[in-house]
């Protein structure tokens, strides 16, 4: 797996250090919550999510989403779709929604809608990843550990053709390896 990378553009220990400052942010910014409800998209936050997740000493309840936004290539398609038969009960809630990537915005404008459509009361957005370009939504994170270049990110939960998640940092795939 390691031989497909070019370069890694963030190493385990730099996102390490990372999520310790984004995860006290979030304990000092949710203190006075009973529960926070953490609602996660799969499956590009999981690895995130697991990480960052345990760095917050909250009572946190946990929802996962299936969402589709990419369908196999390295070009997001603009459609969110929502996979799950039973969408998570967040009336009255206030949402702290994880992804791991922003990148067109798309995704987090259409699950943050969703979310208040479902009666949440407020959606806080969170990323590894935020990309550093124009987007076609004025989308941006509450929390973002980092800011990239407009590139094609593999690894830390991040595929490509449902590959590379597991990496524990976040690189840059070999042109040979993405077939266009
Ligand atoms: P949007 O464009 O809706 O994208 O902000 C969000 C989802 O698209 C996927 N995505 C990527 N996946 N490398 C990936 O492996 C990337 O560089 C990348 N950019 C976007 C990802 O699933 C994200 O949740």
């Amino acid at each position: 797996m390691h031989e497909d990378i070019e370069k890694v553009l963030i190493a385990e220990e730099v996102i390490e250090k990372r999520l310790d400052l984004i995860a006290e942010k979030i304990r000092i910014d949710f203190a006075n919550q009973e529960s926070l409800q953490v609602v996660a998209i799969l499956k590009g936050a999981l690895v995130f999510m697991a990480d960052l997740l345990r760095r917050v000493p909250l009572k946190l309840e946990i929802e996962c989403l299936n969402v589709a936004s990419y369908h196999g290539g390295t070009e997001s398609s603009g459609v969110v779709d929502f996979l799950d038969a039973k969408l998570p009960d967040v009336k009255g809630r206030s949402i702290l929604l994880l992804d791991d990537i922003l990148d067109t915005g798309r995704t987090l404008e259409a699950v943050s809608k969703k979310l208040i459509d479902l009666g949440a009361a407020d959606v806080k957005t969170c990323v590894l990843l935020t990309k550093d370009k124009e987007r076609p939504v004025a989308v941006e994170a509450d929390y973002s550990a980092f800011e990239i270049g407009d590139e094609f990110v593999v690894g830390y939960g991040l595929d490509y053709d449902g590959k590379y998640r597991n990496l524990p940092y976040v690189g840059v795939l070999k042109p040979s390896e993405i077939n266009l």
